[in-house]
């Protein structure tokens, strides 16, 4: 079976063909994985704004995906888009390209959550099991599992995501957008400056109860910014060590709660090799185990669009006739039905 999938819940848009080998969704190859990313050199993103461009290009990105994996348009057996949540603006660019082609193709469609499309794509591609996700991008900061027949939050963010957090910072520290590579490198930096253990700033950490919050942070690292008290290095290599053991925490609660063994990552801050040496840390002190997908599975993409989609299709799991193919901007991962698990 050959599933398109489209991705377009905010600045990425995506198409993807993947493929099953052998009937099986849980052993899928990905044959082509496209993107477009809207970028602003200043300013925040104008909903407006990004649908247009995405709109722009999207033709151009699903044409790409059908030629890269050698897929005529009529050999595609379903179409998975991703429903919500996300900027409605941008859902919706997603959601009609989805349904056009549904109804030219004559083809059924399939409503994917963004979030769980996370956490499907690296239990299908790296073969974890039951892994507890820890979602960590520009809008999204969640700790999601699967519990009594639902995927579930246990901790989120209280204020902004983790990413736009580690943006501001670089907005601050005039890095550009996005900072997180960049901050990245000067904390390497930093911390390869000490034969031993580095220097930690000590910051503001910011855990309640199961959630995790950045806003008290932000402004402590704006006035530490301020007064050149420390050497932005410092300060960069501070802010990772502070947040992701603020993430791990949580994750490692939510890990112990459920009685999961399996911790998987997601996201584009989840591409950080230093989050990824924390969370391997944890997992190892706990007898447990990590996945991580390819960066480019970690990013918004559309082959986790697609993955999720064929696991959705083979359980009957909203499929959806054009008409009824809505978008859901504020969809919440608990309101979504899981039967394909
Ligand atoms: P969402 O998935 O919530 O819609 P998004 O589209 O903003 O969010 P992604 O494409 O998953 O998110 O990730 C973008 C974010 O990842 C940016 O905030 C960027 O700074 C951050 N990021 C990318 N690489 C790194 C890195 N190496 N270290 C830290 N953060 C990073
Ligand atoms: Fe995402």
């Amino acid at each position: 079976m050959i599933v398109l999938g489209i991705e377009s819940t905010a600045h990425t848009f995506g198409a993807s063909i993947i493929e099953d080998v052998k009937e099986d969704s849980n052993n899928v190859r990905v044959l082509s994985n496209e993107k477009v990313v809207y970028t602003t050199t200043q300013g925040g993103l104008k909903p407006s704004a990004v649908a247009d461009y995405l709109q722009s290009q999207s033709i151009e990105v699903v044409k790409k995906a059908l030629i890269k994996a050698d897929v005529k348009p009529k050999e595609v057996d379903v179409i998975a888009f991703s429903q919500g949540p996300g900027l409605g603006h941008c859902l919706r660019v997603g959601a009609i390209i989805a349904r056009s082609l549904s109804i030219l193709l004559k083809k059924p469609l399939v409503g994917v959550n963004h979030c769980i499309a996370h956490l499907e794509v690296a239990r299908v591609l790296t073969k974890a099991q039951d892994p507890v996700l820890l979602y960590a991008s520009g809008a999204n900061t969640q700790v999601i599992g699967f519990s009594e027949g639902k995927y579930r939050i246990f901790g989120e963010t209280l204020d902004m995501g983790v990413g736009n957090f580690i943006d501001s910072v670089g907005r601050l520290m005039q890095l550009g957008f996005p900072a997180g590579p960049k901050i990245e490198a000067l904390a390497k930096q930093y911390a390869n400056s000490f034969k031993g253990l580095p220097e930690l700033v000590q910051m503001p950490y910011s855990v309640k109860g199961m959630d995790v919050s950045f806003g008290g942070l932000y402004t402590w690292i704006k006035q530490a910014i301020h007064s050149k008290k420390f050497d932005v290095k410092a300060i960069a290599y501070s802010l990772q060590e502070t947040v992701f053991a603020m993430l791990l925490e949580v994750a490692e609660r939510a890990m112990a709660h459920l009685k999961k063994q399996e911790l998987a990552l997601g996201g584009g801050v989840a591409c950080n090799s230093r989050l990824q040496e924390m969370a391997l840390a944890m997992c190892k002190q706990r007898g447990a185990k990590l996945f991580v997908p390819e960066n480019q599975f970690l990013v918004d993409n559309a082959a986790m669009i697609a993955v999720t989609g064929l696991l959705q299709f083979q359980a009957n799991a909203n499929v959806l006739k054009p008409e009824q193919a809505v978008i859901k901007p504020y969809q919440r991962t608990d309101d979504v039905v899981v039967k394909w698990r």
